[in-house]
């Protein structure tokens, strides 16, 4: 009896690593998809805008200082409302999608 109670004991906290480890990464891997999918044309895979729409609109590094000053409800209200040539993304992209992406633009520091 107390063999089979550790034992599923054990297949419980495995499954649960597991499924801990596929919703993080799927998080993670959806906002870098929504990234390559929506902004790289513009602002390149990194954020650098090293790409001829970037240098057209002479686009900042996302990962510059000017950018990463803003707060978060600041580059939300960015991606959600546009400005000029960049596109608004509301009601494109969900709340939580935009979130995402902000804390995707913070990771391109951490590099
Ligand atoms: C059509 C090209 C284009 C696309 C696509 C685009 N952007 Fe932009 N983005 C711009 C331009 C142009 C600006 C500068 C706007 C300004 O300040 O006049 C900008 C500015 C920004 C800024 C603010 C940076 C600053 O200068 O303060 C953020 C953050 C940003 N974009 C994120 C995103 C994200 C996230 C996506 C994808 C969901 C995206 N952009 C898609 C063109 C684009």
């Amino acid at each position: 009896m107390r063999n089979a109670s550790v034992r599923v004991l054990a297949v419980i906290v495995f499954l649960a690593g597991v499924f801990a480890f596929f919703t993080s990464n799927g998080q993670a891997q959806s906002a870098a998809e929504t990234c390559k999918a929506k902004c790289a044309m513009c602002h390149g895979a990194d954020g650098k805008g090293d790409v001829p729409m970037g240098k057209k609109f002479g686009l900042k590094d996302l990962a510059s200082p000017e950018v990463q000053s803003q707060t978060d409800a600041q580059l939300n209200e960015m991606i959600a409302k546009g400005k000029d040539k960049m596109p608004g993304y509301e009601g494109k992209l969900s709340k939580e999608q935009i979130t995402g992406l902000v804390g995707y633009i913070r990771g391109f520091v951490k590099k």
